[in-house]
């Protein structure tokens, strides 16, 4: 394949996010136009797939030998390949965007040898947009450089940082004890065992929360059981500012954008003790993605 044009690309998914936007905002969920995919805590509404219809057929149509990748056509088995691929989320916290909370976005995600390369994610409610090619910053709004402080604070510890977790839609099992006990080690007080950070926060949205942590709104959000399209835009605006993305298992400090299992620090110096301090508290071993 000859050289992509990474910028062209980009501007490219820029104009699809906004024309994603509109459909979104437009549309008027209600919970009996959508449906339940795994249980009753995973949603899909028309809207997540006549979105992804939209932007297959745009980007097979401009970019014929680029693989696709989409949460709503994705089958069990599909690999992702080293094969440039776009990845895509055409309503990532569909949760919310069904309950009409705004924490929503669309999250267009170009990966090269399965390095997370071009990232657009797009909030249509708030109409904020960041965006980021690997080696050439991230922006909000195509124009505040990221991170909104620079340089980042440095770090502390743990009882310093505001934290997104996200109790995901797998209630039962290994994972959603290790997540549980996870969350309670983290707000408990250091006398009993926990770390007391500032907060928790559960928001709905992997892609926003990558987003957050890249802007340094959040310090730190882990989360296990989310998908690549979920994370491969917002993995590229977060590394653009400094940020750090490690597996939520202990250990792995080069995770697969398909390895479900993700942690992001936010740039700052102490951030890799942050890793190692997070990792420490971490109740078990999740299982998914193993
Ligand atoms: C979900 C959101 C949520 C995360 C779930 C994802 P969806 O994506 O990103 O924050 O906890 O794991 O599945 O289903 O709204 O596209």
């Amino acid at each position: 394949m000859a050289d992509l044009d990474l910028q062209e690309i980009h501007d490219f998914l820029i104009s699809i996010a906004q024309e994603a936007g509109e459909m979104i905002t437009a549309a008027y969920p209600t919970t009996s136009a959508s449906g339940t995919k795994k249980n009753s805590a995973d949603l899909v509404t028309e809207t997540d797939r006549a979105v992804e219809k939209m932007v297959s057929t745009s980007l097979r149509q401009k970019y014929p030998h680029i693989a696709f990748m989409g949460e709503e056509t994705y089958s069990p088995g599909d690999l992702l390949t080293s094969s440039p691929t776009f990845i895509v989320d055409p309503i990532d916290g569909t949760t919310n965007f069904v309950h009409r909370h705004p924490y929503v976005s669309i999250s267009l995600g170009l990966a090269i040898a399965l390095v997370p390369t071009i990232g657009i994610v797009y909030n249509p409610f708030t109409r904020t947009l960041y965006s980021g090619i690997r080696g050439r910053g991230a922006f909000r709004n195509r124009t505040t450089p990221l991170p909104l402080t620079t340089p980042p604070p440095p770090f502390e510890d743990l009882s310093s940082c505001l934290v997104a977790v996200e109790w995901g839609s797998d209630r039962s099992g290994n994972d959603y004890k290790v997540k549980s006990q996870t969350f309670t080690r983290l707000c408990a007080a250091k006398e009993e065992g926990g770390a007391m950070v500032h907060g928790l926060r559960s928001l709905g949205s992997a892609a926003l929360n990558l987003c957050a942590v890249a802007t340094g709104e959040l310090d730190v959000y882990w989360e296990a059981g989310c998908w690549a399209w979920d994370v491969c835009a917002g993995w590229v605006i977060l590394k653009e500012t400094g940020g750090m993305i490690v597996d939520a298992n202990p250990g792995n400090l080069e995770p697969r954008v398909d390895g479900r299992r993700y942690m992001a620090v936010r740039g700052g110096e102490g951030q890799k003790r942050i890793v190692e301090e997070f990792w420490g508290l971490v109740e078990g071993k999740f299982e998914v993605g193993l």
